[in-house]
């Protein structure tokens, strides 16, 4: 992971100074690193971890980078990762345009390892990224949105970078195809326990520890699974708060909302939907032999659950 960061920090460079000062702020400002570390994870469970596999680690995280830039413009965020995020500091149209550079110097690092594969997923896995947040989008102030809807666009918007970055690994040391399949499918399950519990965090983490204010998704009115939940299952005045809060948007009700969703045991059931994925997980790879990789994916599988950042 040291030589992911070198290769990260290497790789931002412009002649445009605006574009390596914001750039430089969000990479910088740290992030848990799980998608590059995905990457050579999974290759390690096939063979050497090479240079070539340290880059294609650091297009991950670009990938992901430039979804941040974007995302927190459009979630209208003002805290990412203990710090400002850069859509206050530098304002919407320098963040977005930034996050494009980002996204196509992204490009421009995974076609040079020269590897048709490679570029099929990871450009599949950004598109299919840009479909989620649309939809979700689509989905905004509509509380009668299914559960079905809600985690389509969870599998689109995060699960499918997670298993992009899993099935990369397994692609750049030549897994078998099943092999291939086992670690798409432990990606796709990991990411969905973890956009499960950042939708939770939302509601009842610790602001100071997940680097992001809490309430954001109430703010914008987003559907998420805990409301859902909450919504269906509280009492007729309770409810009517929540599809209010859902329709409108605002911070106004947090308090009294935080209260119902916990109260209705709604974070029970998404932790409960969290641990099925996490466990998932741990059936996809199950047929690999015990490794140090193999453990720390298991590890992470937990991680993804009991996190609190
Ligand atoms: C944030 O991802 C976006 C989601 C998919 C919830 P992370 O929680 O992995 O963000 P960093 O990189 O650690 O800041
Ligand atoms: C994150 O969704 C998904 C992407 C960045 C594509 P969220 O909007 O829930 O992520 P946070 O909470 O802002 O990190
Ligand atoms: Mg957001
Ligand atoms: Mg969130």
């Amino acid at each position: 992971m040291h030589l992911v960061d070198s290769v990260i920090r290497d790789s931002l460079h412009s002649e445009v100074t605006l574009i390596n000062q914001i750039s430089e702020y969000i990479i910088n400002s740290g992030g848990k690193r799980l998608r590059p570390m995905l990457v050579l994870l999974s290759a390690g469970l096939f063979g050497d971890i090479q240079p070539n596999h340290h880059k294609l680690a650091a297009v991950v995280e670009f990938i992901h980078t430039a979804t941040l830039l974007h995302d927190d413009v459009v979630d209208e965020s003002s805290k990412r990762r203990g710090q400002s995020t850069a859509n206050a500091l530098y304002g919407n149209a320098a963040s977005v345009l930034v996050g494009d550079f980002v996204y196509s110097r992204a490009f421009q690092m995974m076609v040079s390892v020269q590897n048709m594969r490679v570029m099929e997923v990871l450009s599949n896995a950004t598109n299919t990224i840009a479909e989620g947040e649309v939809l979700q989008l689509l989905n905004i102030h509509n509380a009668d949105i299914t559960d079905e809807a809600y985690l389509q666009v969870i599998h689109y918007k995060t699960a499918k970078l997670f298993e992009a970055a899993t099935r990369l690994g397994a692609i750049i040391n030549h897994a078998s195809p099943n092999d291939e399949t086992a670690l798409a499918r432990y990606g796709m399950h990991l990411g969905t326990a973890f956009q499960l519990v950042d939708d939770i965090l939302d509601y009842n983490g610790d602001s100071e520890a997940i680097g992001k204010n809490l309430g954001d998704d109430l703010a914008e009115g987003k559907p998420t699974l805990p409301l859902l939940y909450a919504m269906r299952n509280s009492n007729a005045e309770q409810s009517q708060l929540i599809r209010m809060s859902i329709e409108s948007g605002g911070l106004d009700h947090l308090s009294k909302v935080i209260d119902i969703v916990k109260n209705s045991g709604a974070l029970e059931h998404v932790k409960k939907l969290a641990e099925i994925e996490s466990a998932l997980c741990y059936t996809s790879i199950e047929h690999f032999p015990p490794s140090t990789f193999k453990q720390a994916l298991l590890d992470l599988a937990d991680f993804a659950v009991k996190r609190s950042f």
